[in-house]
């Protein structure tokens, strides 16, 4: 399987905190990396915006963690799946996870992200689960995305919601007033990275308004199919109390495909003036050139 080329490296590297000891450990307490599908608790929303079939086509799983979306992939029917992601430790849980079956089938490989470079239509389906939201260059990356998945391929992915990434010291507050539990949203207008505490370490990860996630996808050249946003519901809150119930959406789920339209739309969109006015002149011109055939042919028929 070979779906990747020589990697640019001018970003450098990122933070990659999954491979610092103390917090690998702490991770490895939550229910997501004990429990995979089943501990993820946006799956059931996310399962609902991926395609109903998966037989035969080539994935690839972006930032894969331990890789339980790309275990599950294959068990619907993919053909291959390529598992990327920065963390050493992550990756080496998923390949022992990974049964010798579908070895062959499944490749996890670590790289950067914020380097990407993979081959050209060479996937027909991309997810990535929580892990858009750390890398700097998300334009770039949504670029690459959009030029390695075939017409007709999907794009679909979770990230932190931006009213939980955008508070520079998040954490939930009580209205003296009214006694209510609430989540601030200052600095949602102030995009950028974020330097937060969370399982003891400081994580440094990078905030988009709502705007500019989907203005993103869409100059990528995707085409927008779905977005749901989760929150806690009763039965989550009870299992992390930390999480009071509806009170602020956690994470935002968007499904997209790239359709032969949004292509030529992006194409169109991103063309230097002169290109446009050509390309515009060009169509006229053919669109005068049909009318003139047509015409002749009607006369043809009259006369005859
Ligand atoms: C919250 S975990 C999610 C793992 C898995 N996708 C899931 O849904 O359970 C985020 C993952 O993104 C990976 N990650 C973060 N920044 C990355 C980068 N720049 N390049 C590749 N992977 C990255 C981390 O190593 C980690 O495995």
């Amino acid at each position: 399987m070979r779906r990747m080329r020589t990697a640019p490296t001018h970003l450098g590297t990122s933070q990659n905190i999954y491979d610092s000891a103390d917090f690998f450990g702490e991770y490895s307490k939550y229910p997501r990396a004990q429990n995979g599908l089943e501990g993820a608790s946006e799956w059931p929303l996310l399962k609902a915006l991926l395609p109903k079939d998966l037989t035969g086509v080539a994935v690839l799983d972006l930032g894969c963690g331990d890789g339980w979306f790309s275990r599950w992939a294959l068990d619907q029917g993919a053909a291959s799946v390529l598992g990327l992601d920065a963390s050493k430790n992550m990756l080496d849980r998923a390949r022992e996870l990974t049964t010798d079956e579908s070895r062959g089938c499944i490749e996890f490989r670590q790289v950067d992200m914020q380097n990407l470079s993979l081959e050209e239509s060479a996937f027909d389906l991309i997810f990535s689960g929580l892990a858009l939201h750390y890398p700097a260059n998300l334009d770039e990356i949504l670029q690459e995305l959009h030029r390695s998945l075939r017409p007709g391929g999907a794009f679909v992915f979770s990230v932190e919601h931006p009213v939980f990434t955008a508070p520079r010291n998040p954490g939930f507050n009580r209205d003296q007033l009214t006694g209510r539990t609430y989540w601030p949203l200052n600095d949602y207008f102030d995009e950028g990275s974020r330097s937060v505490s969370w399982l003891g370490a400081r994580v440094r990860k990078q905030h988009h308004m709502v705007e500019t996630w989907i203005g993103g996808v869409l100059s990528a050249g995707f085409g927008l199919v779905g977005l749901h946003e989760w929150g806690a519901t009763d039965e989550e809150a009870r299992k992390h109390p930390n999480w009071p119930e509806g009170v602020s959406p956690r994470f935002m789920i968007i499904s997209t495909r790239k359709t032969f339209k949004s292509t030529t739309l992006s194409r169109v969109a991103t063309m230097k003036r002169s290109n446009l006015r050509r390309a515009v002149s060009w169509a006229r011109r053919g669109v005068l050139l049909s009318r003139r055939l047509r015409m002749k042919s009607a006369w043809r028929s009259i006369e005859s």
